[in-house]
């Protein structure tokens, strides 16, 4: 089922695969990294070059026709990468997601894919990512004719370094770590009837007890339990399904590191199984989609399998808030108000705004975990998406330095997410006439007022909220994501935490 990825120092044409894709710079650097070629494939290249007006541009393609037998492909196609000096690691990992989607087009069940006349640090890793990335797809509930007939089996990996375990190491890295962030998508293309609270717990706990041996454990609060503890936020949000909601806490620490004191940071996610409004119902025209209403959460379980193959040094906590949202004789409703778990109450006014209800006590749970650093990830509004269009994420920080980091990471992780203002003026509009908020503003600036309602359940915890309401879904394959989940978030919560531990926030070091 899963890909084979291999590396090798193989000349490109002579590479062992039925599909062949180079990426190829433009401006100075072209016409030297395409010299072997040249020299090989002579006057085809040339025209198909010609043909396809083909100068390396990003998202031009070429399309070479083999016909020589010298050539182990029967299809070449070279992918413009830009300007070569500007060739990074989100690049390449973009080429091979094209490479992989081009292969699987073609029905070849072998790649292999590369770049000339460029180097990126760690290039190898992150083109094994793109290729796994790239080929996703997700068929659980198709049968006979419906189902890929030849799915892309083998990916070689071209490079120009010396084939070392070093480096084939960092390739099987690469690949875990893209297969981590492929249960993410699994999670959120699940069927709600088959995905529930209690069925992602449970599918929460097999990822840790597979990984026990990486570090991962993980405990479950069921219903009970949560409204024993006074979680009467998800338990309202929870209570009009016939699906019990749940609070599930993963632990990371890596493996072996008993008694070291480390870094500790909690990774939060809102985990709406299914999302209909509740009493404030949705419309009936897209609603399904609604199904990935828990993009945050299995972005939460991706990133916890993901470390449990990266091995960084802290000790990371993967909690998440899960409920269904339903309309029901026990639903609750508009003018309801409850005691939160920290201990405001809330007034509720929409019950379609569920998703900072159930994030509202997730978040006084981490804070209780006594931890340096919170972020939480959510589907949390339209709002979002009306402010930065399907692709980019909003997120916002209650420490300036902290949002400079997260923008750094998502560079780096090569995720579209822009820093939107916690707008102190619209706080008002969280005061309730009897209690102590109100969890929804007006119309204007509703991600900022749901990022403002978060806040209040944070204390002094340096805290980051990331809106991935756009970008969790895509209604077709872009970048190095496929049509439905996505796991947009995770590469760039890998790289943040890179940089909380290699330098830690001022703050927190003492
Ligand atoms: N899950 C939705 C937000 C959402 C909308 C995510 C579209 C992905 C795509 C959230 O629970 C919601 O319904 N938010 C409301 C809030 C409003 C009632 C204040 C919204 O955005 O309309
Ligand atoms: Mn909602
Ligand atoms: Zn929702």
């Amino acid at each position: 089922m899963d890909i084979k990825i291999t590396v090798a120092a193989t000349v490109p044409l002579q590479a062992p695969a039925e599909v062949l894709v180079l990426g190829v710079p433009s401006g100075a650097a072209f016409k030297k990294a395409l010299a072997p070629l040249t020299k090989a494939l002579g006057a085809s290249l040339a025209r198909a070059l010609k043909r396809s007006e083909f100068s390396g541009k990003k998202g031009q393609l070429c399309d070479v026709p083999i016909h020589s037998a010298s050539v182990k492909a029967s299809r070449v196609a070279l992918v413009g990468l830009g300007e070569a000096d500007a060739v990074d690691a989100p690049e390449l990992r973009r080429l091979a997601a094209r490479g992989a989607r081009f292969a699987r087009s073609l029905n070849a069940q072998s790649l292999a894919i590369g770049a000339v006349g460029v180097s990126v640090d760690g290039g190898e890793a992150v083109l094994a990512q793109g290729s796994v990335l790239g080929a996703y797809r997700f068929e659980h509930y198709k049968t006979g004719e419906r189902l890929s007939k030849f799915p892309l089996e083998k990916v070689v990996v071209l490079t120009t370094r010396k084939v070392d375990g070093a480096l084939r190491q960092s390739v099987s890295d690469g690949q875990r770590v893209a297969e981590a962030i492929c249960l993410a998508r699994d999670l959120i293309n699940t069927a709600p009837n088959d995905l529930y609270p209690e069925s992602l717990a449970e599918y929460a706990q097999k990822v840790c007890a597979d990984r026990k041996d990486g570090g991962l454990s993980c405990t479950v609060l069921k219903h009970a339990q949560l409204k024993q503890r006074g979680m009467s936020l998800i338990d309202a949000v929870g209570r009009g399904s016939a699906k019990p909601p749940v609070l599930i806490h993963m632990r990371y620490r890596p493996a072996g590191s008993k008694n070291e004191v480390l870094p500790k940071l909690a990774f939060v996610g809102k985990g709406l199984t299914f999302d209909t409004g509740g009493i404030c119902i949705k419309p009936a025209p897209g609603m399904e989609e609604m199904k990935g209403d828990m993009g945050g959460a299995a972005n939460v379980v991706a990133l916890m399998a993901a470390l449990a193959v990266t091995q960084p040094k802290a000790e990371i906590h993967g909690i998440i808030a899960s409920a269904e949202n339903m309309p029901d004789g026990e639903a609750y409703r508009p003018g309801d108000i409850f005691k939160s778990y920290q201990g405001k109450t809330v007034e509720i006014i929409n019950t379609d705004a569920e998703g900072r209800l159930v994030l509202a006590d997730a978040l006084h749970y981490a804070v209780e975990q006594g931890v340096e650093l919170i972020l939480d990830n959510a589907t949390l509004t339209g709002a979002c998406i009306v402010a930065l269009g399907p692709t980019v994420s909003g997120f916002f920080s209650n420490r300036p330095d902290l949002a400079d980091r997260v923008k750094t990471a998502s560079g780096l992780a090569g995720e579209a997410m822009w820093h939107l203002p916690l707008v102190e003026d619209l706080r008002e509009m969280l005061k309730s006439d009897w209690a102590d908020l109100k969890h929804v503003g007006d119309r204007w600036g509703g991600s900022i007022t749901a990022a403002l309602f978060l806040r209040e359940f944070v204390g002094e915890t340096p805290w980051i909220h990331v809106d991935i309401a756009g970008p969790s879904m895509a209604n077709k394959a872009y970048d190095v994501y496929a049509k439905g989940g996505t796991g947009h978030g995770v590469l760039t919560y890998l790289a943040l935490i890179d940089d909380l531990i290699k330098n830690r926030p001022a703050q927190a070091a003492g």
